[in-house]
């Protein structure tokens, strides 16, 4: 991991302006952000500056307004939800730069919050247009990005700044860099790496970056069926893109090569309708799905095989789950093999680091979301991050 600097390089900040690249994409249900884990991920920077007598503001995007105004997609919506995980109060500013933010700033005292509208209402911010960039940094005195989730945008706010200001890792990156490279940059070996989820052509970048990388990968979910097809199996009614079976041939010939061991399930879930509990539930092996069932997990044989995988490994990403964990009882390989690596990671065997909407979701069915090493709440940048790709946030803080 190449260096980056973190607020331990700050000097004195009383009175400085910090202009404080946050993730406020909330989930929201019902004009409510349904899950704050993304403010509480930031808190501590923002508490950090704010007690050292820094004037903050803050800086995001909410939805994809398209460079234009839209009331729905203020940041003002979340403007409560940040006050209250913070417990203070914050300054709305409905622009990102001008004599309204300059006339905010000096009305904020020292360690007072200020929070800037959507970013994203002007197009200079997606086209990073350094104009747009000089227009903000005017306002602040240094920069700080605390938002991973939002670091495979090559935008304004979050590599035009970092460009012009001196530029920090907050600490919610500095955690989340750190996790990372501990799981694929500078790892402990052997490393097992989980891919489910329902497709493989959305995830094609990150088998084939990490065939070359781990000592195990571990194919799950919908995705599975493609890569038993390709060798041949009689998958019935399940999901599979038969159009890639040539692809996942591939992946499986370049992990031979790199010393890569693939494991897809020998023993599966199946049913004939995709429902919570149906009567047609049975297990099988991979060989005798009927033309009208659908596999919808991993079966209990291959899973326990799986958890004796992971006994040997060192290190563990996780990134997708194993079956349509959503119904019951197709849960059931997604919970056992979490609370496999919960376990292992509880007792220091293993480095376990998870991320993607669907795995923090899966983490948290299970209940072992705080017994991993690290959940990342990023989803295209995890994913990016999983692919081996230069994420423009981050190599702008590292210069
Ligand atoms: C996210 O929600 O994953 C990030 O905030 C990035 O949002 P975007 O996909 O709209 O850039």
């Amino acid at each position: 991991m190449a260096a980056f600097k973190t607020l331990d390089d700050l000097g004195e900040v009383t009175g400085k302006v910090a202009l404080v690249r946050v993730d406020l994409n909330l989930p929201m249900a019902e004009g409510r952000a349904s899950d704050l884990t993304r403010v509480e991920m930031v808190r501590d920077t923002i508490l950090e500056l704010a007690d050292k007598g820094a004037k903050v503001l803050l800086l995001a995007h909410f939805g994809r307004p398209k460079g234009a105004r839209n009331s729905t997609m203020s940041t003002s919506m979340v403007q409560g939800d940040v006050e209250r995980v913070l417990d203070r109060e914050i300054m709305f500013i409905p622009e990102v730069s001008g004599p309204v933010v300059e006339q905010s700033i000096g009305i904020l005292c020292n360690g007072d919050i200020g929070l800037l509208d959507n970013v994203r209402f002007w197009p200079g911010e997606e086209a990073n247009e350094a104009e747009f960039a000089a227009k903000i940094a005017a306002h602040g005195d240094f920069y700080v990005n605390d938002a991973f989730s939002a670091a495979h945008r090559a935008h304004a706010s979050t590599e035009g700044l970092a460009r012009i200001l001196p530029a920090y890792a907050g600490r919610a990156m500095e955690r989340e860099l750190t996790a990372l490279d501990a799981a694929l940059g500078n790892p402990e070996t052997p490393v097992a790496a989980v891919v489910g989820g329902a497709k493989v052509s959305t995830k094609l970048a990150v088998l084939e970056n990490l065939v070359g990388r781990v000592q195990h990968l571990i194919i799950g979910g919908g995705m599975a069926n493609t890569f038993l097809a390709a060798r041949g199996v009689d998958v019935g009614k399940s999901l599979c893109e038969h159009d890639l079976t040539d692809t996942a041939n591939a992946i499986m010939d370049a992990a031979d090569h790199s010393g890569c061991t693939v494991h897809l399930p020998y023993d599966v879930a199946v049913a004939t309708e995709f429902a919570a509990n149906p009567e047609s539930f049975r297990i099988c092996n991979v060989h005798e799905v009927g033309a009208d069932e659908m596999i919808l997990d991993v079966g209990p044989q291959a899973t326990e095989a799986l958890a004796d995988v992971l006994k040997t490994c060192r290190t563990l990403v996780w990134n997708g789950p194993m079956g349509a964990f959503e119904m019951e009882p197709f849960d059931t390989a997604t919970v056992s093999l979490a609370k496999t690596a919960a376990a292992l990671t509880l007792e220091g065997s293993l480095i376990s680091v998870c991320g993607g909407g669907d795995t923090v979701a899966a983490l948290a069915h299970a209940g072992v979301t705080d017994d991993v090493t690290y959940v990342s709440s990023a989803g295209g940048a995890f994913l990016e991050w999983m692919e081996g790709k230069t994420l423009p946030g981050v190599a702008a803080l590292e210069g």
